[in-house]
């Protein structure tokens, strides 16, 4: 899959052409003595065997990001400094241009906007899977006005998506936890038609248990999902969590936050109370339920596994999916930063850098970044 996309190794040796890469060096930072660092530079240590390749042909090479949500303004926390000068410790020789964000063209797609940013170069290259679910101009517009090519990392990551979408190893269990369930029903759904097994966890669970008639206290929850959730729970494929634990409301909460007693509360969270991570059967539940798995897709964490009192679920999980002898696919920032922290990064098949876009690519096949590749006039 995504054969039909263009490669640049097609364009031969490069001397004296210009090549402007879009990439999602979208990455967390820090501010420590006054200046913003970066933690976490996976995103551009991924692009450099493209940059690297790039330049062995001879070609000058830009890279383009966006960084944060600046909303077409220029704000000075979101300028590309700090991720530049990450960049020149790896990598001296590529260029990196200022936030595309900082101009209100970007999120509006505007072609003028778009062609500015190909003005004066021979290629376009999109490493950016992680972005390209959204139809922004640095996305859209280069494909329509230069000879344009899908990178080595946004390929390998739409292979592997559609490979386990499509004819994955049986049986095929699939994970989704984390807070937002308006982002992820619908990925369940999709995976309640294909997996053999959907597990869910996470603050989006609390909708689910409350559509089963449970009490959830002051647990996430979101009305409007109730009767989705009813229906899916229908299916005799979509496991939910059968005991919860959390504290009572107002006990501060997050990292390091305080030492107030965890509850267990069973299968329903009483008034007064809210749930923050799965309790010790459902762990038990769903570690037996991942065991089997030939193939494994997770997106999202269990619980707040932040806070070390909230992280026992999705330890568990991380931990399940790592000694599973099936092939695992880890999408989205969360799930590949919980990996990180309990030190199981290299213990999983595939870890995809895009969130957001591994699961709209999970949920209608495509991204606006992949459409835009396919049908530009120089494919
Ligand atoms: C990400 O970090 O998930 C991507 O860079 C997309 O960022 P966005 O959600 O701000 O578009």
């Amino acid at each position: 899959m995504g054969d039909e996309l263009t490669s640049y190794e097609r364009w031969g040796r490069l001397d004296g052409k210009k090549v402007l890469v879009r990439v999602d060096f979208n990455v967390p930072v820090e501010l420590r003595e006054g200046r913003w660092h970066v933690t976490d530079d996976f995103r551009i240590r991924s692009a450099l065997p493209l940059f690297e390749d790039l330049l062995a042909r001879g070609a000058t090479v830009v890279a383009c990001t966006h960084f944060g949500r600046p909303k077409g303004r220029v704000v000075e926390e979101f300028r590309v400094e700090p991720i530049r000068e990450r960049l020149a410790t790896l990598c001296a020789d590529v260029t990196l241009m200022e936030n595309l964000r900082f101009n209100p063209g970007e999120e509006a797609n505007d072609p003028a906007f778009g062609a500015s940013l190909v003005q004066g170069f021979d290629y376009y290259v999109n490493e950016a899977f992680s972005a390209s679910h959204r139809a922004h101009a640095s996305i859209m517009i280069p494909p329509t006005l230069v000879p344009s090519a899908v990178g080595p990392n946004f390929r390998r990551e739409v292979e592997v998506m559609r490979g386990i979408i499509d004819s994955p190893a049986r049986p095929f269990v699939a994970i989704v936890g984390g807070a937002k369930i308006g982002d992820k029903l619908g990925i369940v759904k999709v995976l309640a038609d294909r997996a053999d097994s959907v597990i869910v966890g996470g603050g989006m669970a609390y909708t689910f248990e409350f559509a089963q008639g449970r009490t959830i206290g002051s647990s996430l929850f979101d009305a409007s999902y109730v009767a989705q959730c009813t229906e899916l729970l229908s299916r005799d494929n979509v496991l939910i969590p059968t005991d919860t634990r959390g504290l009572r409301d107002g006990s501060p909460i997050g990292p390091g936050a305080g030492d107030d007693p965890v509850l267990d509360f069973g299968a329903n969270v009483p008034d007064g109370c809210e749930g923050f991570d799965i309790g010790p059967e459902t762990v038990e539940r769903f570690i037996a339920a991942i065991s089997p798995a030939a193939t494994i897709l997770w997106n999202g964490p269990m619980g707040l596994f932040e806070d070390d009192r909230f992280a026992r679920g999705t330890e568990a999980v991380a931990r399940a999916v790592a000694a599973s002898s099936a092939f695992s696919v880890v999408g989205g920032g969360d799930s590949a930063a919980a990996l990180k922290k309990f030190g199981l990064s290299e213990s999983v098949g595939f870890v995809s850098t895009g969130g957001g876009a591994s699961l709209e690519l999970v949920e209608f096949g495509d991204l606006p970044g992949l459409r835009a590749l396919r049908e530009s006039p120089f494919s």
